[in-house]
C-alpha cells in the first residue's frame, strides 16, 4: 500500500485541524472481470479491488461535530452537525459523497460521534475503476470503527455506501462497486451473487496479471445511457413476469423473446448471456484455463457492442489491438459502465510488456493521448490501515 498516500493524507490532517490523527482507514477502486450491467439484474459478477485507493486520516470527536478536508481538492473543509438535517451541497460534489454516507447511517440508527478526517486518494477518476464507490466505502468503514458499530459489516457498509450514492448523490448505480471495494480479497477476485449477497474469492493463478488501460475517451451521457439500459432490463423482465432478468435464462429467452422490440430483446440477450458467462469464467480462472477465460471475455465484449451498445469504437480499436498480442494466451474486454473508460486485460505476465509497447505504438485517443496503463495486484477490500 503507498506510503506516500498514507503520509500525504496524514499531513494533510495535521495542517488542517493541528493535532495527529487517531487512525487511517483505507477503501479500494475495482475493476471487473467479467459481468457488465448484471448487478443491477440480480446477476454476477467477478470483479477484484485494485491497489489504488482513498484513504482516510480521522481523529473521532468527543462532540457532534464533522469536519471534513479532501486533501485532494486544495484543502477545502466540509463542516456541519450530527444534529442539524443533512443536506447537499451544489458548490463541492466530493462533500456530497461523504455526506451521503454519514446522512444513511444516522437514518440506519447507528450510534456517530462527530469526526475530523482527512481524505485523498490514488484512484484514477472518472476512468471507471469506482473512486466514487471507494470513496464512499472508505467513510463507511471508518464509522465502523467506532463502538456499538457491529451492525456495520463489509456488506452492511457497501450497502450503506451505495444506498447513500442513490438516494444522495443521485446516481443510479448497482451494488457491485460497493461490495467489493468493502469485501475484496488479497490476490483473488470476488465472485459475487448480486441478490443474495453472497460472495466468493477465486484465486488470481500464479503468475497472470491484470492490466487495465485507459482509453481516455471522454465519458458523455454515462448517466442517462446507464439510466436507459436499467429501464429497458426492467421493461425485459416485466415482459417475462419474473423480478430481475437473473430469473430469465437461455431456454426462456428463445421461446418467449420474440414479443420484446429488437432493441430491449438485445439488452435481455446481453444480460441473460453474460450471467452464464461469468460462471463461467469463474470456473476457468480458478482451474488457470486463461484460454477459456479469454474466449468468455471476447464474448462478453462483443455483446456489450453488439446487443447492450455501450461500447464506442476507440474502445473497441484498443480492444483489438490488445487482443493482436495476446491471441489465446488471455483476455480483455471493455470494463466498467461504458462509453469510454478502461479495458481490462487478464494475460501471463510475460506479455505485459509485449502488449504495453503495441499500445503504445498503435493506440490514440480520440484526443490525441497515448492510452495510460496500470498493472495491477487484486488488493483486500476496505479495513484500517494503522491505528
Ligand atoms: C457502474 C455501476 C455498477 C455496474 C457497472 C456496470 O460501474 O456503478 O453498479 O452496474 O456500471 O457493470
Amino acid at each position: 500500500m503507498s506510503e506516500t498516500l498514507i503520509s500525504r493524507t496524514r499531513a494533510a490532517f495535521e495542517s488542517a485541524f493541528g493535532a495527529a490523527p487517531a487512525l487511517v482507514v483505507q477503501a479500494p477502486g475495482r475493476v471487473n472481470l467479467i459481468g457488465e450491467h448484471t448487478d443491477y439484474n440480480g446477476g454476477f459478477v467477478l470483479p477484484c479491488a485494485i491497489d489504488y485507493r482513498t484513504v482516510i486520516a480521522a481523529l473521532p470527536r468527543a462532540d457532534r461535530l464533522v469536519r471534513v478536508v479532501a486533501a485532494d481538492y486544495g484543502g477545502a473543509i466540509d463542516e456541519y452537525s450530527l444534529d442539524a438535517p443533512i443536506e447537499r451541497r451544489d458548490d463541492a460534489m466530493w462533500a456530497n459523497y461523504v455526506r451521503g454516507v454519514v446522512r444513511e447511517l444516522q437514518r440506519r440508527g447507528l450510534p456517530l460521534t462527530g469526526m475530523d478526517m482527512a481524505i485523498s486518494g490514488d484512484v484514477p477518476q472518472g476512468a471507471g475503476l469506482s473512486s466514487s464507490a471507494s470513496l464512499t466505502v472508505a467513510v463507511g468503514r471508518l464509522f465502523a470503527t467506532l463502538p456499538g458499530m457491529d451492525a456495520l459489516t463489509p456488506i452492511e457498509t457497501a450497502l450503506a455506501a451505495q444506498h447513500s450514492e442513490n438516494d444522495f448523490v443521485g446516481t443510479q448505480c448497482g451494488n457491485m462497486d460497493q461490495i467489493i471495494s468493502a469485501c475484496g480479497v488479497e490476490g483473488h477476485a470476488l465472485l459475487i451473487d448480486c441478490r443474495s449477497l453472497e460472495t466468493r474469492p477465486v484465486e488470481i493463478p500464479a503468475g497472470v496479471a491484470i492490466m487495465i488501460l485507459h482509453s481516455h475517451v471522454k465519458r458523455g451521457l454515462v448517466d442517462s445511457e446507464y439510466n436507459t439500459r436499467r429501464q429497458q432490463c426492467e421493461a425485459a423482465a416485466r415482459h417475462f413476469g419474473v423480478p430481475a432478468l437473473r430469473d430469465v435464462d437461455p431456454a426462456m429467452l428463445a421461446e418467449r423473446g420474440a414479443g420484446l422490440d429488437e432493441v430491449t430483446f438485445k439488452r435481455a440477450r446481453h444480460v441473460v448471456t453474460e450471467d452464464a458467462r461469468v460462471l463461467q469464467a469463474t470456473q476457468a480462472l480458478a482451474s488457470g484455463d486463461l484460454a477459456r477465460m479469454g474466449r468468455l471475455m471476447a464474448e462478453s465484449h462483443a455483446s456489450m457492442r453488439d446487443d447492450f451498445e455501450i461500447t464506442v469504437p476507440p474502445v473497441d480499436r484498443l480492444v483489438e489491438i490488445v487482443a493482436g498480442v495476446v491471441q489465446e494466451r488471455g483476455g480483455v474486454r471493455m470494463t466498467g459502465g461504458g462509453f469510454g473508460g478502461c479495458i481490462v486485460a487478464v494475460v501471463p505476465e510475460d506479455l505485459v510488456e509485449p502488449v504495453r509497447e503495441a499500445v503504445l505504438r498503435d493506440y490514440r485517443a480520440p484526443g490525441g493521448e497515448q492510452s495510460t496503463i496500470y498493472v495491477c495486484r487484486a488488493a483486500a477490500g476496505a479495513g484500517v490501515v494503522s491505528q
